[in-house]
């Protein structure tokens, strides 16, 4: 029993070394190459933060604009994709259809899958970035049962997003430039976190020599579940299911949280890592306050909702006791809600944003070399016994 260290949910366990992204969880500090999240928040956009994410540094201009130029030109999915989504039943839930549609890439761009070729991993990298928000947008219009938009290649990427998502033949789209910085900052703040479970699902993929789209395909699978990206539509869903702010409704979520026979959580609270505020829930929540201010949405009851509900959890010992703060997704889905994004697309869009990241790592661990991920096990079974003979 004494040979491995066991630690199961890898609470203690370091399984690769990476320059991306540090997190120091007990002060609430993230930095992505050093960078910290809110200056970049601030001050930079998705396409320079991928850029720094891939290569490590921030670009200059020319890097820059050859970078976005490569990001814009390859939005376009094979015309041929379009049937591949035609396959699922149109009530299908979104991060199935992305889930299935990314791995199939590979049967589409298998001209450049020599993984031991850095160039060939980094078209591969561009082809996921810019396809993704493609993808993505034709889940929903799936779902609704409009056309696809095609990307267009005078808009940035978040509006170019927008777009997808919300343009029809019957009348004139407009950008409203609201949305579309909030929806930039959503794609900045969920870009890169380390070591979470699809970041590492993508890393243990990529350690078998596994192309790059069934490596995210991977990722996007382990995303899904409510525990990691899929917590921002439970965030939703609860906010909906607690129906307004009266104290009454609220302790009633809160008791059902700390009661160890329930099973339920409560949702965009508590992280692994961060014992203090998560620092992209601060710049998350400042955003909502903005995108609905600007609305003239700032009594939006679901807001409402949420800010009572953390004022209550925060002064309750539960939650103190436990170090349980407000995660990213705590506000992240009142600004995708506000903007009219659909409850159901609100972890596909995370999975658009972090794409940069899980490349980034597979990456990385292609340039720096690695041993194929094969964690051990405690073995709690029967000892040997003879099979019986009658
Ligand atoms: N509500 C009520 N109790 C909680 C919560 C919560 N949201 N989160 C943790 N706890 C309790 C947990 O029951 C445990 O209590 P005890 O010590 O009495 O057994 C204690 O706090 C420690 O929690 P844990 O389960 O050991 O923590 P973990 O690191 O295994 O899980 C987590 C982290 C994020 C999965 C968990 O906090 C959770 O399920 N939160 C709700 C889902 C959520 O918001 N997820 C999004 C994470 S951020 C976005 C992302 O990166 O994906």
């Amino acid at each position: 029993k004494g040979h491995f260290t066991y630690d199961p949910g890898f609470v203690a366990t370091a399984a690769c070394e990476s320059g991306i992204t540090y997190i120091d969880g007990a002060e609430g500090v993230l930095l992505h190459r050093g960078y910290p999240i809110d200056q970049l928040a601030d001050n930079s956009n998705f396409v320079e933060l991928s850029y720094l994410l891939l290569f490590g540094e921030l670009p200059s201009d020319e890097q820059y604009e050859t970078f976005k130029g490569l990001i814009t030109n390859h939005t376009m999915v094979h015309e041929q994709i379009v049937n591949f989504f035609k396959g699922f039943r149109r009530d299908a839930h979104p991060m199935a259809i992305v889930c299935g549609v990314v791995g199939g890439l590979a049967a589409f761009y298998h001209d450049n899958l020599d993984i031991s070729d850095e160039k060939q991993r980094r078209v591969s990298a561009i082809r996921l970035i810019a396809k993704m928000p493609t993808i993505a947008a034709m889940s929903y219009k799936y779902n609704i049962g409009q056309p696809f938009n095609y990307p267009r290649n005078d808009l940035n990427y978040a509006e170019n997003f927008l777009y997808m998502m919300f343009s029809n033949p019957c009348e004139e789209f407009k950008i409203n430039p609201v949305f579309a910085k909030a929806m930039d900052r959503i794609f900045m703040l969920h870009a890169d976190h380390e070591q979470n479970a699809s970041t590492s699902t993508v890393r243990l993929a990529g350690s078998t020599g596994a192309n790059p789209f069934a490596c995210i395909s991977a990722g996007i699978a382990a995303l899904w579940g409510p525990a990691h990206g899929g917590a921002n539509e439970a965030v939703l869903n609860m906010l909906d299911e607690i129906g307004d702010e009266s104290e009454e409704n609220i302790q009633r979520f809160i008791d059902k949280a700390k009661d160890k026979d329930d099973p339920f959580k409560l949702m965009g609270f508590g992280h692994r890592v961060y014992k203090n505020f998560d620092p992209r829930a601060k710049v998350m929540k400042e955003t909502c306050d903005e995108v609905l201010a600007e609305l003239g949405k700032a009594d939006d009851p679901k807001l409402k909702i949420a800010k009572r509900l953390e004022q209550i959890a925060l002064e309750d010992d539960y939650f103190v006791e436990r170090k349980l703060y407000p995660n990213v997704d705590f506000y992240s889905g009142i600004i995708l809600n506000a903007i009219g994004i659909p409850t159901n697309m609100f972890t596909v869009i995370f999975a658009v944003a972090r794409t940069i990241g899980w490349i980034s790592h597979w990456n990385e661990m292609h340039s720096n070399g690695f041993r194929i991920g094969r964690p051990r096990q405690l073995y709690i079974g029967h000892t040997q016994r003879d099979y019986p003979t009658k």
